[in-house]
């Protein structure tokens, strides 16, 4: 494997994608790494990302120096590059102009990381600071004009190390010098394919159950379906699936769900009708957060009511992946171990229950999770399944939940998906991309607690409006409201208030978040 060292800000989750898109498997480790840590974590390569600090401030992260005599091959981007030189005895300083954006290097001498491609070509620079003395051993293979060690290396001690950004797709032949790397220099295969990640996972779950069963909650979202499809695949009838039906999720899903795991993969499905239960807890709640709470622990009282009564079972399946445990920063602790207690500590066992917990995906990140899933066989419904909110339509029905309101919005949210899902799909079908500049991310219908006045045929009516809701975004973090064509927004508006009873009127949310979120609660 290739480990990947973090100096922060998530560089290191975009090189550690880079290099598995190779079919390379890579993980991520804290830069705090020693020397004897990294030499356990056995890699055949190592690379060390770039990072936003200046490797003179106060807390600059540093580089074990020794870690640069392992042996082991080592390719540094950026800080990567200066934390080298820095561990190795050359210097750095601050440029008069830092670069940003694409850059032009010309070849300054012969590279194996550079070999077969052009001398002059375009890179991706965001720096201010620079190597101004390559180490004892290194030679400068390329340049800019305001960057005179581009990049370096010390072919004999296999260290080699770039100032621009090789993992970005704005560097033009980023990819071609990662293969050099990982294929000439490291001699690495890339073997690292849907087959051998199914493969091997499979027989990874094989060994850890043994003849014991394994509980799994299925909430219908991505990860815990493609573990359940995993478990499957592995273990077959050992795995029972708990679907907590809260009444909550959108229309006809809890009928796919049911459908997919019963019919196309063989394991014990059990389907909890909790609807009455979760609709008599929320009769009176107003308060988002406190709708969360109660939606949240129902679910585990659920979970172990059916847990309880099975026989046998050891182990507890997770949808946790790589992103979870990265950013939980349990890595840092030591591994496995650690991000185990920590997730167990969320999970509020009854008294003298008891449950290992298995987590097949924890070393995927979300795009490999969906590889998976479509691999195993399940439906794109379930492996492109846009975000949706644990607590459900609860939190999209403003004010109190009733069974009307509810009956409303599942009607309204399944027009809103039925167009824009074949928006999109037409959008894919003219970009190939599934997540072009053009097609929206998340869509779905609010339910606000007002009515309006309105009037169909000669009667006046006083009725509840939908919120339309759409927006484009990459992560949740930031989104845009989504400029649909005026025919989409108009042929949703007319459907909604002719095809659902007690809604005469369609609104659409122009906010951007921020300063809006992207649900309303
Ligand atoms: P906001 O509304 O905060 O939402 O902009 C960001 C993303 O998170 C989803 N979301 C939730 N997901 N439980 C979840 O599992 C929740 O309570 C929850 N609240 C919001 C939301 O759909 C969006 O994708």
């Amino acid at each position: 494997k290739v480990v990947v060292v973090d100096f922060g800000a998530q560089y290191g989750q975009l090189i550690a994608r880079r290099v598995r898109d190779l079919h390379v498997y890579s993980e991520i480790v804290p830069c705090d790494i020693s020397a004897e840590e990294m030499r356990a974590e056995n890699p055949s390569a190592i690379i060390l990302s770039g990072g936003p600090a200046s490797v003179y401030a106060d807390d600059a992260p540093t580089l074990d120096p020794e870690i640069l005599k392992l042996g082991i091959p080592v390719l540094g981007f950026c800080y990567g590059q200066q934390a080298m030189a820095v561990a190795l005895g050359g210097t750095v300083g601050h440029t008069d102009a830092g670069e940003y954006g694409p850059a032009s290097i010309v070849r300054a001498g012969a590279s194996e990381l550079l070999a077969g491609t052009p001398d002059e070509q375009t890179v991706w620079m965001s720096h201010r600071d620079a190597v101004t003395a390559v180490p004892a051993g290194f030679t400068v293979t390329s340049s800019t004009p305001t960057c005179p060690v581009a990049s370096m290396e010390n072919a004999g001690a296999k260290l080699f190390a770039t100032q621009f950004h090789p993992e970005v797709r704005h560097t033009e032949y980023g990819s071609a010098m990662l293969e050099n790397f990982l294929f000439e220099i490291c001699g690495l295969e890339p073997t690292w394919t849907m087959g051998s990640i199914i493969e091997e996972s499979v027989a990874a779950i094989r060994e850890q159950v043994g003849d014991k069963r394994v509980i799994l909650g299925l909430s219908g979202g991505v990860d815990s379906s493609v573990v359940a499809a995993l478990c499957a695949r592995a273990i077959g009838r050992q795995l029972t699936c708990v679907f907590v039906n809260h009444g909550l999720l959108r229309k006809n899903e809890p009928e796919e769900v049911e459908e997919v795991f019963t019919r196309q993969f063989d394991v014990d499905f059990v389907h909890v009708h909790a609807e009455d239960r979760y609709a008599a807890l929320l009769a009176d709640v107003v308060e988002p957060e406190e709708k969360r709470r109660i939606i949240g622990s129902q679910f585990w009282k659920e979970f172990f009511t059916v847990a309880q009564d099975l026989d046998g079972v050891q182990f507890l399946a997770q949808g946790t992946i790589y992103p979870d445990i990265i950013e939980s920063g349990a890595r840092k602790t030591g591994g496995k171990a650690s991000t185990i207690k920590s997730h167990h500590n969320l999970i509020p066992f009854p008294e003298g229950v008891h449950f290992d917990l298995i987590e097949p995906l924890d070393h995927f990140f979300k795009d490999e999770v969906r590889a998976l899933g479509t691999a195993l066989g399940l439906p794109d419904h379930i492996v492109h399944r846009q975000p949706f909110p644990g607590p459900g339509l609860a939190i999209r029905i403003i004010g109190t939940v009733t069974l009307e309101k509810l009956s409303i919005l599942k009607e309204a949210d399944a027009i809103v998906r039925e167009e824009l899902d074949a928006y999109n799909a037409a959008v894919f079908a003219e970009t190939g991309e599934r997540n072009s500049e053009r097609s929206v991310w998340q869509y779905f219908a609010v339910l606000p607690d007002v009515k309006s006045v309105g009037v169909m045929g000669d009667e006046r009516t006083y009725a509840y409006p939908i919120i339309l809701r759409a927006v484009e975004s990459s992560d949740a973090m930031t989104a845009d409201w989504a400029k649909l064509p005026y025919e989409v927004l108009g042929r949703i508006s007319s459907r909604i208030v002719a095809e659902v009873p007690g809604v005469n009127r369609v609104a659409y949310d122009i906010t951007s978040k921020p300063p809006a979120t992207i649900e309303w609660e």
